[in-house]
């Protein structure tokens, strides 16, 4: 398929415009030296190239996507109604408070409905993504131990199966991260976890249900392990899908949290819209939050202790919006009761499959599990990487692969409470079939896909020799 500069024709789909009337007024310094390298394209064929482009990817809209740890759930479209609405998107930060009390109430809203589905005290939205919350969580647990003149504690504990922008935060707020070991149940090692534990560490991150999808049996003794080590508890909300409604954070020991609101509360992922990635703390780190927190929806004003900014204002609030709507419309019986299908749905396919493709912990799971196709690699020289790659054959979406790197050959499925009964069993009959093929002809399977607008790339080359701009 030809790039859109290539089927750029001089002159083209420019007429639209009218001659500029408004006098230049940047200094002729700020001028660029050289016309911008735009498309010069009409509208048609602007609509057909991006039309067709978007025929070659794989959306939610297109198909299942069970991309383990991403929560590709399905996006009500009332959230992007809500979102459209002119009264929110002719918002500008700047206003006054007076002229924008809605948004605050909402802003509000929001903060309430997440401190009830956490057991938190407050909640700041600046945060842009998950991992951003995560930073924004490790500054907070920063803070508290400075104020106390707590300077030595420089550790933060991450178990092996953590995914791996905690170890990436914790560094990035100044933390040397440990790894503790997982025991033979993918569960934190309370053995290691005590020898890691001392007047260093200044706190734990944790998912739970954590990368492997088990809810760990042991989280208050984890929890109260760190606290009386003087350590906090962070939780990666990452995984809040499998609990919402159902287990509040704060209960089971954690002082700090982020959400995942394109995850658990329905807001588009990635190319979708902007993300956002809201910090909820306990009430002793209030002094310390980040940007402009609200009293009482009423004035925004500054915590005493504040470390700062993490992005301007309040955050991406049109995705607030989206989040907003989704609470609202599951309400207090939809939100436990998405949590319990999503967990319900994983089960579903995880007994469905057990037989053919082993299941690394072959337990009742959360919302996700994870096959481990490390014999069937060793017997039928097929990967896990090649049966997602059949998969794609299925017009299904790849499940995570790789990942968490305690579990080889792995395959991380993750179905959402928003898929069918039946696409769940067209995606175990095409699992299914994928197995008689290894066995029959495993060399079929390695040659997949063969229905896809490309098929196998040169990972390597892609990864080591990008071409990441077009060249003139
Ligand atoms: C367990 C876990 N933690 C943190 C993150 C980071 O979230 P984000 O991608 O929004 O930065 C992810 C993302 O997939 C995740 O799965």
């Amino acid at each position: 398929m030809k790039l859109i500069f290539e089927k750029s024709i001089p002159g083209r789909g420019q007429q639209i415009f009218p001659a500029c009337d408004v006098p230049e007024v940047l200094p002729k310094v700020e001028l660029r030296k050289s016309v911008a390298h735009l498309p010069e394209i009409s509208e048609n064929e602007m609509g057909r190239h991006y039309t067709a482009l978007a025929k070659r990817a794989h959306g939610v809209n297109d198909g299942f996507y069970p991309l383990g740890s991403c929560t590709m759930k399905h996006n009500p479209r009332i959230n992007e109604k809500m979102a459209s609405l002119p009264g929110f998107t002719k918002l500008h930060p700047l206003q006054p408070a007076c002229s924008v009390k809605g948004a605050n109430e909402l802003i509000t809203g929001l903060e309430k409905a997440l401190c009830e589905i956490t057991g938190m005290d407050g909640v700041t939205f600046q945060p842009a993504a998950g991992a951003h919350g995560e930073f924004t969580g490790l500054l907070f647990i920063k803070s508290y131990h400075e104020s106390r003149g707590d300077h030595e504690r420089n550790e933060i504990i991450v178990p092996d199966s953590a995914h791996g922008t905690n170890p990436a935060s914790a560094t990035m707020a100044g933390y040397k991260t440990v790894e503790i070991k997982s025991n033979d149940k993918g569960m934190v090692d309370i053995e290691s976890l005590k020898a890691h534990l001392g007047p260093k560490t200044a706190g734990l991150m944790l998912t739970n249900p954590n990368t492997v999808g088990l809810f760990d049996e042991n989280i208050m003794e984890i929890t109260k392990l760190v606290h009386e080590a003087g350590g906090l508890c962070y939780y990666d909300g990452a995984n809040l899908n499998a609990v919402m409604g159902v287990v509040r954070p704060a209960d089971i020991g954690f002082d700090v949290i982020h959400m995942n609101l394109h995850k658990t509360f329905s807001t588009p992922h990635g190319g979708g819209g902007p993300g956002s990635g809201p910090c909820g703390y306990k009430a002793f780190l209030a002094p310390f939050a980040p940007g402009l927190v609200s009293r009482d929806g009423g004035e925004y004003t500054r915590a005493e202790k504040s470390f700062g900014n993490m992005t301007g204002f309040y955050g991406n609030f049109l995705v607030m919006v989206k989040a907003y709507t989704y609470i609202l419309t599951l309400g207090k019986e939809g939100i436990p009761a998405a949590a319990k299908n999503a967990v319900l749905n994983a089960n579903y396919m995880q007994e469905k499959l057990k037989d053919l493709y082993p299941v690394a912990y072959d337990t009742t799971c959360m919302h996700e599990f994870v096959l481990c196709l490390e014999e069937i690699h060793k017997n039928d020289k097929v990967s896990a990487l090649d049966v997602a790659k059949a998969l794609l054959d299925y017009g299904i979406h790849p499940p995570t692969m790789y990942f968490p790197l305690i579990v080889h050959e792995a395959l991380m499925i993750e179905p959402t409470e928003t898929e069918t009964k039946e696409t769940l069993d067209e995606a175990i009959t095409a699992f299914r079939e994928i197995y008689e093929q290894i066995k029959n002809a495993p060399e079929a399977v390695c040659a997949c896909p063969q229905t896809t607008p490309v098929l196998r790339l040169d990972e390597v080359k892609a990864a080591r020799e990008p071409v990441l701009k077009y060249q003139f």
